[in-house]
């Protein structure tokens, strides 16, 4: 018999009425590092928060084995005294402590009744140091980059002695050598004796780091096997449910003329202005075209189309033309009434207004059309949003 470290068995959730998981299984065994794929949406995460304990026993229907005992999650902690860890898929770290701070956080280290910071210390420092010797215990966390984060919440889940770690898209926003880097230390950690479930989009990953994969779309499994046996290919059509061909059909467009162009564009970096972000680069856009700009991390992409957009903080030259006519974007409203629109990388900080409705959001950066004396006109909800035939024809 095959011995499971852990086993989930027919799991169902429900949010206020709505499936999200219908009778998921899903096992893993002692260093198996298994891949969990399926398209936003399939329930990935909230199965994963079902075994970490964020979504406690009683607010599921399955049942959860580990090490063939049943277990009944209440809360974090229980799931983390079993040896189970999530990484989120959005880091959850506070920005104004320090990383040994967030490492005990809720777990601060007493002796004889008193935070006992030299003990923190040393212990924050032993965690972080199979993973990345370099960052000092005492540093904010609002100081290091995202990479070095990320890795503060890999020493956090690993201090708190897990033997199954969660990582739920670990790298969405790691540039190429921290995602090298995060691989090696799950080789390590799989070495340790570990097993993870990691889910990714990228399949090159999943094909790099896993041992086997499981697929399921819509709140139920659709394929598993081992990951040497499953080519991106079928993964991607289980995750999709159709064959790759039909993935995205292709349309036809007809292609128009140059409708805008970038000019010798250089951009120097924000912190220190002798080094170019971007050197001389020039593009241009026809009509009804959509352009890929295809590149590594860190490689300039998001600050090129910034600093057309006129949201750059840093200093850069450079010229754009909006059909033929040279075009001076000193800020982002100068873009908008050009009715030129930008969907950012970040939306959580730079895209919406979190804890604004949906209506103000939708309407903040074109508020004057819908405006009559400074305030909202009552009857702005009549009023077209976008109009597209207007906009291009
Ligand atoms: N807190 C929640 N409240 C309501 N619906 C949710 C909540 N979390 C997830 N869902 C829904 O459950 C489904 C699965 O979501 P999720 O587990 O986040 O998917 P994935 O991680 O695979 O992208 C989606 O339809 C999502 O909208
Ligand atoms: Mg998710």
């Amino acid at each position: 018999m095959d011995n499971y470290i852990l086993e989930m068995k027919d799991i169902h959730k429900s949010f206020s009425g709505v499936k999200a998981l219908s009778g998921i299984n899903l096992t893993l065994k002692k260093q198996e590092i298994l891949g969990l794929c399926g398209e936003n949406g399939a329930g990935k995460s909230t199965l994963m928060k079902i075994l970490s304990g964020i979504y406690p026993f009683g607010s599921y229907e399955g049942s959860i084995f580990i090490n063939g005992k049943e277990m009944k999650f209440n809360n974090i902690k229980d799931a983390e005294n079993s040896g189970v860890a999530i990484i989120h898929q959005e880091l959850n770290l506070i920005p104004e402590m320090n990383v040994m701070e967030n490492i005990f956080l809720g777990n601060f280290l007493n002796k004889f009744g008193i935070l006992n910071k030299d003990e923190m210390y040393i212990k924050t420092k032993k965690a972080i140091s199979v993973i990345a010797p370099n960052i000092d215990p005492k540093s904010k966390i609002k100081d290091l980059g995202t990479g070095e984060q990320q890795m503060v919440e890999i020493a956090k889940a690993i201090s708190k002695n897990a033997n199954i770690l969660i990582f739920d898209e670990p790298t969405s926003s790691l540039t190429e050598k921290e995602i090298s880097k995060l691989i090696e230390i799950i080789f390590s950690l799989k070495e340790k004796g570990l097993s993870a479930i990691y889910i990714s989009h990228k399949l090159d990953e999943i094909e790099a780091i896993t041992d086997r994969v499981e697929i399921i779309r819509d709140g139920v499994s659709v394929g598993e096997g081992k990951t040497i046996d499953m080519h991106s290919d079928k993964i991607i059509s289980l995750m999709v449910g159709r064959s790759i061909e039909n993935l995205i059909p292709r349309r036809e467009r007809e292609i128009g003329d140059i409708i805008f162009e970038a000019k010798n564009y250089t951009l120097y970096d924000k912190v220190n202005s002798n080094i170019k972000k971007v050197d001389n680069a020039s593009f241009y856009l026809k009509e009804r075209e959509i352009l890929g700009f295809s590149g590594l991390v860190g490689s300039g992409r998001t600050e090129l189309l910034s600093a057309i957009y006129g949201a750059y903080t840093g200093d850069y030259i450079g010229e754009s033309y909006l059909n033929g006519e040279k075009l001076n974007i000193k800020k982002t409203e100068d873009a908008v009434k050009l009715k030129i629109g930008f969907v950012p990388e970040e939306r959580k900080t730079q895209g919406v207004i979190l804890n604004d409705s949906v209506q103000n959001n939708i309407i903040l950066s074109t508020i004057k059309n819908y405006s009559v004396k400074g305030s909202l006109d009552k009857n702005w909800r009549k009023k077209p949003l976008w109009n597209i035939k207007k906009n291009f024809r």
